[in-house]
């Protein structure tokens, strides 16, 4: 049959080698067990003499009730190529007389090919008009259906099998871990070969992570799973044209498997994630609320941005120093990423963002873009929402999305918070003993702490260029590790406290700083004071004079072992403990570091990680030179995750925001055994806060805003623990 015009044809191009696709669809008689289409087929092998080859046919039932008996003519493995026709067979369809069906792969490039699938279809004589349409429109729909179930089951395969190979061999290495040898641990300290927080060495019994929690980890990563499969069987969609489709995925998951929360949050930002104000607004309740810093002087902004202006309401100019004194910049600087090299054909660049307090007609007031700096050069562009190449500066934003994810995963979310708290785990477990009640306070602090960065530490640290982290984070995994180190050299224990960490950048507890809608900041210090109302009444009751504290020597025994260079090495802390009141804000310090700070980082990954348009692990273009033209959507499109990459950033950040709710603060019980009362005065403080923020949810909600939820007892997890 002649394939030069066939009357049905359907091509599509693929993110994936065409070697891979083509080991799939060449077993003629084996397309059952992918795809969903078929309800039976088997396959026959007959020779017409001794001498002649094979000629393979195979019978087909489709879902539909249609049958055929088909036989393959030529299958071409140099050029990728499959014939095939009709037999006439007893229960072939009564419409069709004959047909010969051709596909063909192509390869694009290493990564990348494209499937034509061809068809000639003869109908019978007495076929009624019309059914040739009909029939052809069903021969086109099977080509795409096929084409997607093909590709469907390839990332499952792939994907899925090594997502969950990785977590059980790190459920493995954990446990063989546990049997030989680290049943011994003790609760020592150990060193990397970076500045880092001192971690524990290998990891004791008692830190193995809880069956539960390694099903849950389980849980996350096939709910994804299960969509990918599910997809082609639910969507009436073309087949993945090289590329993920990030909105739909999340919308998908969010809803098929997302709590309250997840859900409301995924379509709140699937409806807004392209507006300036909700980049903005990302800095003040998002994934990295500790970016943002007020401006105070002209010189802490590039150059050329110094001469902007904007106008309010439209008429009245504002210059940089204007709007400096009436504090209204806001600055977002990568500097920490200056010194950082390329790697692995992914880009990233260390910006700077400015945002100015826009006053709106209402009286209302939100943050918006002043002007973004990708480059580091001296004549490097500066993008503003007036520039005239709008995917210019599109790409501009993302690169700075892309920027904040390495230092949220690596300098924040890993180092200060995964990594920081494992020494006070550490001297807690070492010091306290049992039945002291201090251990009783801080201990559900610090569960499930050691056993999940033992993990990462597999993962990610022992070695780099290996982990998976490596090709899907801009920067890579040893740089990763180095912005740990980075952000470790800078932390304080009292410099780094809930308030004195904000006073840094600029924001205080009174709010003139004047900054509204700084939710982190708001509900943070609800939070803030009801742990150290909660640490006062512990202390003031189980010690009566600041002597009972000084004379405490499991205390100070604590103390020494987690400031001592050759122990807990951990920076600020105090070598002793004398007074009611000292104790009251240490312990404060310790609860906040020990459970909010690792939640507020870590939860908001679902959503605003979750949908790949709204920020990047990696990008895998770089911001193209100036040449007076804007560059094409194709542009934007190659810099997004490919289909892989797009599945490792879904995957991580739903996995690792998955709350044990039944380990939050509402839960929490620690005194229960001994000052019952003091647990129950927490609750109740805890309820209050509850109240209030979710009557101020609701405003938001009424207005049209995204809620901040973070922060509210009930999605608070006690511990570090995922
Ligand atoms: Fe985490």
């Amino acid at each position: 049959m002649d394939f030069r015009n066939p009357n049905v044809t359907y091509t599509t191009q693929l993110d994936m080698p065409a070697a891979m696709l083509w080991k799939l669809l060449q077993d003629f008689g084996c397309w059952i067990k992918w795809s969903p289409l078929f309800s039976k087929m088997t396959l026959q092998e007959s020779r017409k003499t001794q001498m002649s080859d094979p000629t393979y046919i195979r019978d087909v039932e489709t879902i539909f009730g249609h049958y055929y008996r088909e036989e393959l003519v030529l299958r071409d493995s140099s050029s990728f190529l499959i014939n095939y026709r009709q037999i006439k067979a007893e229960r072939s369809s009564p419409l069709v007389d004959r047909y010969e069906t051709q596909f063909q792969i192509h390869v694009v490039d290493a990564t990348h090919c494209s499937i034509t699938w061809k068809s000639n279809i003869a109908l019978v004589h007495n076929a009624p008009a019309g059914a040739l349409e009909q029939v052809l429109a069903r021969q086109k729909t099977f080509f795409k259906k096929t084409t997607s179930a093909a590709v469907t089951h390839l990332y499952i395969q792939t994907y899925s099998k090594s997502a969950l190979n990785f977590l059980t061999e790190k459920t493995l290495e954990i446990e063989s871990a546990l049997l030989v040898g680290n049943a011994a641990a003790q609760y020592e300290y150990d060193e990397y070969e970076l500045p880092l927080p001192k971690m524990c060495k290998g990891l004791p019994l008692k830190e193995a992570l809880a069956p539960k929690k390694i099903g849950m980890m389980v849980q996350r990563v096939l709910e994804l799973g299960y969509l990918q499969a599910a997809k082609f069987l639910l969507e009436d969609s073309e087949p993945i044209k090289g590329k993920f489709d990030y909105e739909g995925a999340a919308r998908k998951l969010a809803s098929t498997y997302g709590n309250d929360r997840e859900k409301d949050l995924t379509a709140a930002l699937l409806k807004n994630w392209d507006t300036d104000e909700e980049f903005c607004q990302q800095y003040l309740q998002g994934v990295n609320p500790l970016q943002i810093e007020v401006i105070r002087d002209s010189q802490q902004i590039p150059a050329k941005m110094r001469s902007l202006t904007i106008k309010d309401f439209g008429t009245k100019t504002k210059t940089v120093q204007d709007l400096i004194s009436e504090k209204r910049l806001f600055l977002v600087d990568y500097k920490d990423l200056e010194n950082f090299h390329l790697h692995n054909h992914l880009y990233f660049y260390a910006p700077i963002f400015v945002m100015y307090k826009e006053l709106l007609e209402d009286g209302d007031t939100r943050l918006n873009v002043f002007a973004i700096q990708v480059e580091r050069t001296p004549n490097a562009p500066i993008f503003t929402p007036q520039s005239p190449h709008k995917n210019r500066y599109r790409l501009a934003k993302m690169f700075v999305a892309c920027a904040d994810i390495q230092v949220h995963q690596f300098g924040l979310h890993l180092g200060i918070s995964h990594l920081g708290n494992e020494p006070v785990a550490v001297a807690v477990n070492r010091k306290l003993p049992e039945g002291h009640a201090l251990r009783a306070l801080l201990l559900p602090h610090f569960k499930d702490t050691i056993g999940i960065n033992f993990g990462a530490r597999l993962a990610l640290v022992t070695n780099p260029e290996q982990a998976f982290t490596n090709n899907t984070f801009a920067v890579g995994t040893a740089q990763g590790k180095q912005l740990a180190s980075i952000y470790w050299q800078k932390f304080d224990f009292f410099g780094w406290s809930f308030p004195k960490e904000l006073e840094a950048r600029g924001f205080t507890r009174d709010g003139k700083d004047g900054l509204s809608g700084y939710f982190y900041r708001d509900d943070g210090f609800k939070l803030w004071d009801a742990f150290g109302n909660y640490a006062q009444n512990f202390v003031y009751r189980h010690y009566k004079t600041d002597q009972d504290v000084a004379n405490d020597k499991d205390l100070q025994a604590f103390c020494y072992d987690l400031s001592a260079k050759e122990f807990g090495n951990y920076p600020g802390f105090p070598t002793q403990i004398l007074t009611k009141d000292f104790l009251c804000e240490v312990l404060q310090i310790i609860i906040w570091n020990g459970s909010a700070l690792h939640s507020y980082l870590n939860y908001p990954q679902w959503p605003y990680v979750g949908l790949i348009h709204n920020r990047h692990n990696a990008l895998y273009k770089p911001m193209p030179a100036e040449d007076g033209n804007d560059v094409p959507d194709e542009y934007i499109d190659e810099a997004l995750a490919p289909t892989f990459g797009a599945l490792f950033q879904l995957t991580f950040c739903w996995l690792l925001s998955c709350l044990d709710e039944d380990e939050t603060l509402i839960h929490l019980k620690s005194l229960k055994h001994i000052y019952p009362d003091i647990d129950n005065k927490f609750q109740l403080e805890l309820a209050e806060i509850t109240q209030q923020v979710s009557k101020r949810n609701e405003r938001l909600l009424a207005e049209g805003k995204t809620p901040y939820v973070f922060l509210m007892p009930e999605n608070v997890a006690n511990s570090c623990n995922i």
